[in-house]
């Protein structure tokens, strides 16, 4: 090649690089408080336990005899680590556990319990030791509100209103009285009900018509017995863009029966072929993303419908259900749904959580799925050890935004492309807690290149900042029983913050969450 060509081009080629590059890694965020922000619930994050492999079973529960250190049989490491980030509440026992769960099977002394078949997860021996009464008797051992999922596939009428009677009444009536024989004196006073759970498919593959006409009855007679708080009753929710299914609910449910309305949106390659867990591609990491993005979408366009339905904004939207979900570990039983967890789960949570803030006028609710050993786990068990996963980190970083007060922000993000698509490299969200301090939590999903972040903080009157950062070598990298502690957050200081802007360098896939005072 000619050399003055070749030099040539080379400037040409840098000059019309270098300003693209630099437009592409700089994002720009916006603060923008107002008088009428909404608060951001701490149930959005809120946890989900299911009687689903080695969740409730060799997950929660060991049982009282087991020389794994317990409380009531459930192991306290976990009691320990979930109480460390606030779990604010856990529903129970599914999924699609809860559509075939009849609660009083798992009451009184165990040998009167039936064993039973999980017909749902793997087809094993469910015994019933862990029933109603451990599980709200660990709600109370970790300060957390249950969330019970009613039974409407293959229950009645009749026993979801006990169920409600059994936990909630403390006067005289038939189930208040077998509580109290089953040694339980006061009422637990649960709060939040799910009125079924996935509806249009193992729930009972209804139309929603149909459904919306089956939660009128059995919300009916679901009353609060002596819970002061009331009845918060949730109706089974669309499967992600299932728009028609929001719609039909909102529009045939009256409003005097209805709290909140779900969605499910699980982050998934391909149903049909999901991909491994720890040993996947940067292009499967981007399918991954994309589908976990596409949760801002989701709530847009639910709450798009739910707005012309119910423009006061009395009924919340519930996403009980997200999460990351590949196929199983080699080796497991496949219908456990036992996958490890990596930066890739981190830049999940870190991301969708971001959304959900930024959506906290209507999302009161979220539940990550599930707890432990399950999906995207917060905790992984293997006989008396346990580890924590990136995922929990990220729910610890963000504990900072329970009830805190949202702080609006306008983002211009540079974007993360591979192969000619495109996705939001930075999601952030702001928030201002009771003591008057100001939390933001920023995301760099792209598996390559750091992005500058700089943040316009001028009408807020902060003197100082200090940071947290979760991060790692490999977007496949994981916490493991060989090493646990690979990945944990640390600090971080490599901003600067001048004249109420802060400028900062956020690494590839990394999570980094600031305290302003
Ligand atoms: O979380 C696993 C399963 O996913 C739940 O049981 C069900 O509700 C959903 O399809």
């Amino acid at each position: 090649m000619n050399k003055i060509y070749f030099l040539g081009s080379l400037i040409v080629t840098l000059f019309c690089m270098q300003p693209i590059q630099a437009q592409n890694s700089q994002a720009n965020i916006q603060v923008k408080p107002t008088d009428d922000a909404p608060i951001i619930s701490k149930h959005i994050y809120g946890h989900f336990a299911e009687h689903l492999g080695r969740s409730i079973y060799d997950g929660f529960y060991v049982g009282k005899e087991s020389t794994i250190p317990n409380t009531d049989g459930v192991r306290n490491d976990l009691i320990e680590a979930l109480k460390a980030i606030k779990i604010p509440n856990l529903r129970w026992p599914g999924g699609c556990f809860a559509d075939t769960y009849h609660w009083m099977d798992g009451i009184g002394a165990q040998e009167d319990r039936p064993a039973i078949v999980n017909t749902w997860w793997g087809g094993v021996t469910e015994d019933n030791s862990f029933g109603t009464h451990n599980f709200l008797n660990l709600c109370e051992a970790l300060g957390t509100e249950p969330y019970l999922a009613g039974n409407v596939g293959s229950g009645t009428v009749k026993e979801l209103s006990d169920w409600v009677q059994y936990v909630n009444h403390n006067g005289t009536s038939p189930m208040a009285d077998l509580r109290r024989e089953n040694g339980r004196e006061n009422p637990w006073e649960v709060t939040y009900w799910g009125v079924g759970n996935e509806m249009w498919g193992c729930g009972g593959n209804m139309t929603p018509e149909y459904y919306a006409n089956l939660y009128r009855q059995y919300a009916t007679f679901m009353s609060a017995w002596d819970n002061k708080a009331g009845l918060y009753r949730i109706a089974s929710g669309a499967n992600g863009s299932d728009y028609n299914w929001t719609e039909v609910l909102m529009k045939n449910i009256p409003k005097n029966l209805l709290e909140g309305v779900a969605l499910h949106h699980y982050s998934v390659i391909d149903w049909n072929n999901k991909g491994s867990d720890v040993a996947f591609t940067e292009e499967q990491y981007f399918t991954t993303m994309k589908s976990a993005l596409f949760m801002d979408e989701l709530i847009n366009k639910h709450v798009a419908i739910m707005d012309k339905y119910d423009p006061q904004n009395e009924i919340d939207l519930i996403v009980d259900e997200w999460g990351g979900w590949y196929e199983v570990q080699e080796g497991t039983n496949p219908g456990f749904l036992y996958q490890q967890n990596t930066m890739r789960d981190a830049m999940i949570a870190g991301a969708s959580l971001n959304i959900f803030n930024n959506h906290s006028n209507r999302v009161k609710m979220a539940n990550l799925a599930q707890t432990v050993n399950v999906l995207q786990a917060v905790a992984l068990t293997k006989g008396d050890q346990m580890i924590l996963t990136p995922t929990y980190y990220v729910l610890k970083m963000y504990t900072v935004h329970h009830d805190a007060t949202l702080l609006p922000i306008e983002l211009k993000t540079p974007d993360y492309t591979l192969n000619g698509d495109k996705l939001p490299a930075i999601s952030a969200s702001a928030s201002k807690d009771a003591a008057g301090k100001t939390h933001i939590s920023l995301v760099n999903i792209d598996a390559k290149k750091e992005n500058m972040v700089t943040v316009d903080l001028s009408k807020l009157n902060i003197k100082d900042f200090t940071a947290t950062i979760l991060s790692s070598d490999k977007l496949q990298d994981h916490n493991s029983f060989d090493n646990p502690n690979k990945i944990q957050p640390k600090s971080f200081n490599d901003f600067k913050f001048k004249k109420g802007v802060l400028e900062i360098k956020i690494p590839a896939f990394s999570i980094v969450v600031l305290e302003g005072n």
